[in-house]
């Protein structure tokens, strides 16, 4: 069993954001410019998004964070959203989810101009994704298609078992893991909620994503021997041992998965900071004007 390590990779890949942008602000004087938009205070979202920020900081990017409280209308953030597409300064924008339940996440991804969603979640950028089309992909499908690259993971030809079916971790990944490139070529199975014999689905698996939101849910009985297994799971679980009452805990009993895998992701560790990464190479391209052009 080997460790796919996000904590190596992503000061890696930081080192290679602090040298590009370096780059072109000795070029031209551009500094690569993230603003998040954080609506209230609940859940763990404004842990996330500060770590967004310092991150940009870390690799000498700028950031803004700009704030709503939970009343802020629909309207209100729809023209901070246009105001910052409008804003020549500003090159990628997110939206922190989710969103208080009187506004509409889909009106407010879609009034994101696609040029600056770092986040890869406009329809247009989604519809360019599945076209193969050059687009900006979610972070964290993209953090884990590094991390595969990254450690030269064989993947044409496998069976690739996707768990859950969200709309920024599972669909994205189950589309991009079939495609005709590297990493993909897989034959996929996206499975959810409502699958049957999903153990035996599992256990088929050669790469096994779990992305469904329920701590230690994959237990070593559904997974095959040799197979790569990512976590993409993050929850808090009430541990009295730990001095914060809590542990963070994946989607994957780890202790009794990982013996059996050929690569496995802890958590924390794992996938997590790859998403943050690829959130700021997404920045980055969208400074330079790589994907639209
Ligand atoms: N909420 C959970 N993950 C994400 C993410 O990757 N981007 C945004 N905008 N919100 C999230």
């Amino acid at each position: 069993m080997q460790l796919l390590d996000g904590k190596v990779l992503s000061l890696q890949i930081k080192q290679e954001l602090a040298a590009e942008v370096a780059e072109i602000k000795s070029q031209n004087g551009k500094i690569p410019h993230l603003v998040a938009i954080l609506v209230g205070t609940a859940g763990r979202s404004e842990t996330y998004v500060a770590s967004k920020m310092k991150s940009c900081e870390e690799v000498g990017m700028h950031s803004t964070l700009i704030r709503f409280d939970d009343s802020v209308s629909e309207e209100e953030l729809i023209q901070a959203v246009r105001d910052v597409n409008e804003n020549p300064d500003m090159d990628g924008l997110i939206v922190q989810l989710p969103l208080p339940a009187h506004i509409s996440a889909d009106r407010v991804m879609e009034t994101i101009d696609p040029k600056k969603d770092v986040d890869g979640f406009h329809p247009i950028n989604i519809g360019r994704m599945a076209k193969g089309l050059p687009a900006y992909i979610s972070a964290t499908p993209q953090g884990i298609l590094e991390m595969l690259k990254r450690y030269a993971i064989e993947t044409a030809g496998k069976h690739c078992v996707v768990v859950g079916r969200s709309q920024i971790v599972g669909l994205p990944m189950s589309i991009l893991m079939q495609r005709n490139t590297y990493p993909g070529n897989c034959t996929v199975t996206l499975t959810h909620s409502r699958t049957l014999n999903l153990a035996e689905i599992c256990r088929s698996a050669d790469i096994l994503i779990a992305a469904l939101g329920r701590p230690e849910f994959i237990t070593a009985d559904m997974v095959k021997d040799g197979a790569v297994v990512i976590d993409v799971g993050l929850e808090r679980v009430p541990d009295l041992t730990k001095k914060s009452g809590f542990a963070l805990k994946g989607d994957v009993n780890f202790d009794e998965v990982a013996p059996k895998t050929s690569y496995i992701t802890p958590v924390p560790g794992g996938v997590g900071l790859m998403t943050i990464c690829s959130l700021m190479q997404n920045t980055l391209k969208a400074a330079r004007g790589e994907v639209y052009h």
